[in-house]
């Protein structure tokens, strides 16, 4: 047997590919498993985007290696996506890095400026992907604790008193994921202040600003913030195109260019086709994201009834792709979507698989169809 890299000893497999598994597994016992837990949208791309990609087939060299910082029109539209949606100036030649998915970049960016040995900072709960990059390129997962009471965002008292010395990058996502929660500007303002201090580069995940969120924000937005702070941005989300793999990191020129030096040796360009299709999405006016939110409003509502027949709590105030509810007393998250699971065929997520202080929380996802929701809350009320 082949011995496996030192770097996987503390690395699991991503729960899903695990739990998917095992859920594959009861649907072909004949369990009619709902699968409620991933944010996948399962809504369509725009018809335009569809035809792009469709009219790109037949194009010369749609089959040839693309450049890899990919095609023009795709920065551009990414350039021009920030100054519309966020009113962030980027230059689109040097400023933008189009990404297969934003995933790809949280280990691009690590690759890019981690050594063994430095301290990153990762929220708990978080994206559960920041932890286990950080721990295949070697470098050491130090988590920053958000909770309820402190609306999810950091706690700059306690991370203080952190040793801060060999701290490198510092994870954040606003909107949050898996909360729901969002940052102000002024929240941004005291997170590049202390980056500045503590010589952080800041990495905002922002793939989530346009779902049931008014007032899309990114961090590039704050004055001074593109010195420190870079941000990974998605089409995944926002345009139903998750599994097309489009996603963009954009930011200071130098630090962007570090980044293409790590991906220009990992790929070799994205499919035209993709890059013509999210050029079209990108276009899309604010009709669409209210269109899409029409739809994931009715949602919602839907899951708050299946929460509230829980007797789970939510935030009504909050926004996102999902929801995010705190259970009752005298269970834990785990035993309860196990029992959902086994017993009413419905799989939901643990709060614990974003880290320990998603202990006590659930999340549901809104990419489920109103009647599947409804389905959902029956198999609960019987
Ligand atoms: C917080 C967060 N960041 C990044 C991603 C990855 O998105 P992408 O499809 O752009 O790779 C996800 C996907 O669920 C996410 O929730």
């Amino acid at each position: 047997m082949i011995q496996k890299a030192d770097r996987l000893s503390d690395v699991k497999e991503y729960y899903f590919s695990k739990k998917l598994r095992e859920v594959a597994a009861l649907k072909n016992e004949g369990k009619p498993v709902i699968n409620i837990a991933i944010g996948s949208p399962d809504l369509q791309p725009s018809a335009q985007v569809i035809e792009a990609i469709q009219q790109a087939v037949a194009t010369p060299n749609a089959h040839q290696y693309q450049s890899y910082q990919g095609i023009p029109a795709l920065r551009e539209g990414m350039r021009d996506f920030y100054a519309t949606n966020y009113n962030v100036d980027l230059n689109a030649a040097t400023e933008i890095l189009p990404l297969m998915g934003s995933k790809e970049g949280i280990m691009h960016i690590s690759m890019a400026f981690l050594n063994k040995g430095d301290k990153v900072l990762i929220p708990n709960p978080g994206y559960p992907t920041y932890a286990s990059v950080t721990k295949l390129v070697e470098a050491e997962p130090v988590f920053y604790n958000l909770n309820e009471a402190g609306n999810w965002l950091p706690n700059y008292e306690e991370l203080e008193k952190e040793d801060l010395e060999n701290v490198k990058i510092m994870w954040v996502n606003y909107p949050h994921m898996p909360t729901g929660a969002v940052a102000s500007k002024e929240d941004f303002e005291q997170l590049i202040a202390f980056a500045k201090k503590h010589n952080i580069l800041i990495v905002n995940d922002n793939p989530y600003s346009f779902i049931i969120h008014k007032n899309a924000l990114s961090i590039l937005a704050v004055e001074g913030a593109k010195d420190i702070a870079i941000e990974l941005n998605s089409l995944s989300k926002t345009y139903n195109m998750a599994g097309w793999r489009v996603g963009m990191v954009v930011g200071d020129a130098e630090i962007i260019k570090t980044i293409l030096q790590v991906k220009s040796n990992m790929d070799s360009g994205m499919f035209l086709g993709i890059q013509k299709g999210a050029v079209e999405a990108l276009k899309l006016s604010n009709e669409w994201f209210e269109s899409l939110n029409e739809i994931y409003l009715k949602r919602r509502a839907i899951v708050w009834q299946i929460f509230d027949a829980l007797n789970c709590t939510y935030d009504k105030s909050i926004g996102g792709l999902f929801v995010w509810a705190k259970i009752p007393e005298g269970t834990t998250s785990e035993a309860l979507t196990d029992k959902l699971l086994y017993e009413k065929d419905v799989f939901i997520t643990p709060g614990t698989i974003f880290g320990s202080n998603g202990e006590g929380y659930i999340r549901a996802s809104l990419c489920v169809t109103e009647e599947v929701l409804q389905e959902v809350l029956n198999r609960i009320n019987n």
